[in-house]
């Protein structure tokens, strides 16, 4: 496909009016939307009203004329509505990190007192997201030693491990590295089969591929604002509480948000009896304000088009990449086939780090990740046919040069 292939492409894309959704810079190519989700171009403003008109003008009353206080109700409905579950099965709170840990905890709290002490490994893929690994272990000194971590090397190993000695299975949909995509529904039956449930970490997926919490039997979920769904840098992440779980889940961490009537005062904890009892402090209105712009950006999009979409980019881009992989030493990390991934792709490299600097020097933004991965990510609401041509080009152009080999490529960043 030429370049005015990918012009006419872009000219009958579907989702091509999203674009305009979002405030991106001239002269740049973004392909870290999974990393750190563009700008809605409604951003600056609503900040702007919350700040100047809602806390500076309407000050403590906006906590009730401007429903700040259901905001991780409310955004928490909308990534609801986005991922196939109800309403008050998911709240906007938070970090990813330590809404997995509220999960965790509360489900093994549960393990434990059902009394079934052969119920001890907390399963895990070796190549998970780290924070997920760190928080299991830190759980596991919490709870004296009662629960163990058992990593598995493979999707297909996993499926096999799962049986009655299995706590809670710890699984990220779409790896962070490779972007492979692990299949929710059989792997949740599986489980269910088991005894067991899966804490899925949707920091990849949510936004990224079309997602059905409840058709596909998913009992426990988190996920990130920041990335696919454009909350902002730092935006608070998301939680998943089945409904058939409400009222027997614990709230690890039992915030005065987290009960059933925060401005009653009680003396004794009494958790809502939703996912509103995964909740635990004050909400950061701010923050929540640019989280509802990025969940808005999803507005009367079709998830079934954004798939295709994503699958079309990256079809182009590993066609594209083919002779570079076999004329500059890139090799695919990712899997293959389109529906064993997400929406980003990565390539290994052992110059890695220096040619993703070069890149990004010239306008194409995508990432590094240990230990020599280039990632692309593929975000369909602003990400146009033409830039995966153009990106590959100037990929190549940095290739023939040598231009990575500059020093200023070479020197680390403290964030990749
Ligand atoms: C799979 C996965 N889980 C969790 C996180 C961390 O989320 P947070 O910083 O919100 O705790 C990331 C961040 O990139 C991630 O990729």
């Amino acid at each position: 496909m030429s370049r005015a292939d990918c012009l006419a492409r872009d000219v009958t894309d579907p989702l091509a009016h999203a674009r305009d959704r979002f405030s991106l810079p001239n002269n740049t190519i973004y392909l870290d939307g999974n990393s750190l989700g563009a700008m809605p171009k409604a951003a600056p403003a609503v900040l702007q009203a919350v700040a100047a008109q809602q806390w500076g003008n309407d000050l403590i009353r906006s906590w009730n004329t401007h429903n700040w206080v259901s905001m991780p109700q409310r955004i928490g409905g909308k990534i609801a509505a986005l991922l196939g579950a109800q309403s008050n099965e998911i709240v906007a709170t938070d970090s990813t990190s330590v809404n997995l840990f509220k999960l965790l905890a509360g489900w093994l709290q549960n393990v434990q007192m059902s009394d079934d002490p052969a119920r001890c490994f907390i399963l895990c893929e070796r190549g998970n997201f780290p924070t997920d690994v760190y928080i299991a272990d830190g759980i596991t000194k919490l709870f004296t030693d009662r629960f163990e971590i058992k990593f598995v090397d493979s999707a297909a190993q996993l499926d096999a491990q799962i049986d009655a000695t299995t706590a809670i299975v710890m699984l990220t949909q779409v790896d962070y590295r490779s972007g492979q995509l692990h299949n929710m529904a059989a792997l949740n039956a599986k489980a269910q089969a088991a005894g067991t449930v899966i804490l899925w970490d949707l920091a990849h997926s949510a936004g990224a591929v079309p997602i059905h919490l409840n058709a596909d039997g998913a009992k426990l979920a988190v996920g990130c604002g920041y990335k696919y769904l454009n909350g902002g840098p730092g935006a608070p992440a998301f939680a998943y509480l089945a409904q058939e779980l409400h009222g027997q889940f614990p709230s690890a961490i039992q915030g005065w948000f987290a009960h059933a009537k925060p401005f009653a005062f009680h003396g004794q904890f009494n958790p809502a009896s939703d996912a509103a009892r995964l909740l635990c402090g004050t909400p950061p209105v701010l923050s929540m304000a640019a989280l509802e712009c990025g969940v808005d950006t999803f507005a009367g999009i079709d998830m079934q088009q954004v798939r295709e979409k994503s699958s079309a980019l990256s079809a182009l881009f590993l066609q594209y990449m083919e002779p570079l992989c076999a004329q500059y030493q890139f090799s695919l990390f990712s899997p293959h086939a389109s529906e064993l991934r997400g929406s980003h792709l990565s390539y290994a490299h052992v110059h890695g780090y220096a040619i993703m600097q070069a890149l990004i020097a010239q306008g194409v933004i995508g990432d590094f990740r240990e230990p020599n991965l280039l990632r692309f990510g593929f975000t369909p609401l602003y990400t146009r046919f033409a830039d995966v041509w153009d990106a590959v080009a100037i990929l190549k152009e940095i290739m023939a040069s040598r231009a990575y080999e500059a020093s200023e490529f070479n020197q680390r960043a403290v964030v990749p």
